[in-house]
């Protein structure tokens, strides 16, 4: 198979942890016979400061043209100052609006080796599986208006939260379809006995659902679903929710695997191909330093291998290679509990690639 993957570095880690997930991925190309090919693009604040965009418009083209987006983290302190349309982050949502990419999925797995990192008991969350599939392109994060204005002599603040029938359907039906080869179980969250978005979010999922005969369907209001993520996470199969609650609820979930370190992401689009990256942000604290764990960029790549280019065995190969890592007792700093034994971000991709070399596959 030949693919070309879009590569976003961005800021922060960004470079030092996509560098690393391609190192990888080139051995996956060589054991299985696969061609990937790789072109840079500039976004965040490593654009602005290039060309005065966080997003500009060749990366938009080239990531068109790709098979794939690799995307590594955008921000940091330096454009902090900056308004808000300018900022770093405004490069990752134009990507997510100019390439519709509606579905964030966010796969949360604890891996047993690595229970004594999360700071939740471990039976507690021993053996959770769950995904949580966000809404990216509506919601309040896009609503318009967005604007302050002067009332009674006051400033105020204006965000709008609105979701059309059919933006709805299209993400609570891909929890449904994840599910269907999961658990067969979708949580539907919303805030329906405050906002008018969630009530109609609550009869899109019930329709939807008649569709859906194998999958069951609760729905829960967010701040109970805030809570039973720490108390009961193995009750979860695939989460469905809106922008904001997602991304609230993915950084939550994010703590049961002990760092953000670990967690992968794939956004699929409605129109063209699919961006992955690691949820966790541009770490300017450890930037430069050698001190990112790269396993949730490597991680996001399996996702790519799977959701994108459907290598479904390549992608368990390389899930079994990061476990195994793991199980040998690799940790970066983020995960251990011993700062001077901790590896190197070169150091875990090395042992990655080690693992992957004495992988069985057949
Ligand atoms: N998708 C994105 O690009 C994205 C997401 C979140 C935040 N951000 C941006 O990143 C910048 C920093 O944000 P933040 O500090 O709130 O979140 P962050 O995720 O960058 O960092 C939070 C903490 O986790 C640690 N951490 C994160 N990833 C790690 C990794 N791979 N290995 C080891 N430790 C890791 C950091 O060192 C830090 O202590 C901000 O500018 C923010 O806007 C970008």
């Amino acid at each position: 198979m030949r693919k070309k993957i879009a590569v976003l570095p961005g800021d922060g880690i960004g470079p030092e942890v996509t560098s690393s997930a391609l190192k990888v991925l080139n051995i996956i190309g060589e054991r299985f016979g696969h061609e990937f090919t790789y072109e840079e693009g500039l976004i965040g604040g490593v654009a602005i400061d290039q060309t005065g965009n966080p997003l500009p418009e060749e990366t938009v083209e080239l990531c068109k043209k790709s098979d794939a987006i690799l995307l590594g983290a955008v921000g940091g302190p330096k454009w902090d100052q900056l308004p808000g349309h300018q900022r770093p982050e405004k490069g990752l949502l134009g990507l997510r609006k100019a390439l519709q990419l509606f579905a964030n999925l966010r796969p949360v797995t604890t891996f047993s080796s690595l229970t004594e990192a999360s700071t939740l008991k471990s039976e507690v969350i021993e053996g959770v599986d769950l995904m949580i599939v966000r809404e990216l392109t509506g919601g309040i994060y896009f609503g318009e208006p967005r604007e302050r204005i002067e009332k009674n002599g006051e400033e105020h603040a204006i965000d709008t939260l609105t979701y059309s029938k059919s933006e709805i359907e299209r993400i609570v039906r891909k929890g449904f379809e994840l599910a269907q080869v999961r658990n067969k179980k979708v949580t539907s969250v919303d805030k329906a006995n405050v906002l008018e978005s969630s009530r109609l979010w609550r009869e899109v999922a019930e329709e939807v659902a008649k569709d859906f005969p194998e999958v069951s369907l609760e729905h829960m209001l967010v701040d109970n679903c805030a809570m039973q993520l720490i108390r009961a996470p193995k009750a979860f199969d695939v989460i469905v929710t809106e922008n904001m609650f997602g991304d609230i609820l993915s950084d939550e979930a994010s703590m049961l695997t002990g760092s953000l370190g670990m967690l992968p992401s794939a956004s699929l689009s409605a129109t063209c191909c699919g961006l992955y990256e690691p949820i966790h942000g541009s770490a300017p604290d450890i930037a430069g330093k050698g001190l990112a764990n790269p396993l949730a960029t490597i991680s996001s790549l399996s996702m790519m291998l799977k959701y994108e280019f459907g290598l479904e065995q390549e992608a368990e190969v390389l899930n079994e290679a990061v476990n195994q890592v793991l199980s040998n007792g690799a940790r970066t700093a983020d995960l251990a509990k011993d700062a001077s034994h901790a590896l190197s971000t070169d150091e875990m991709t090395e042992r990655v690639i080690a693992a992957l070399s004495v992988t069985s596959y057949t």
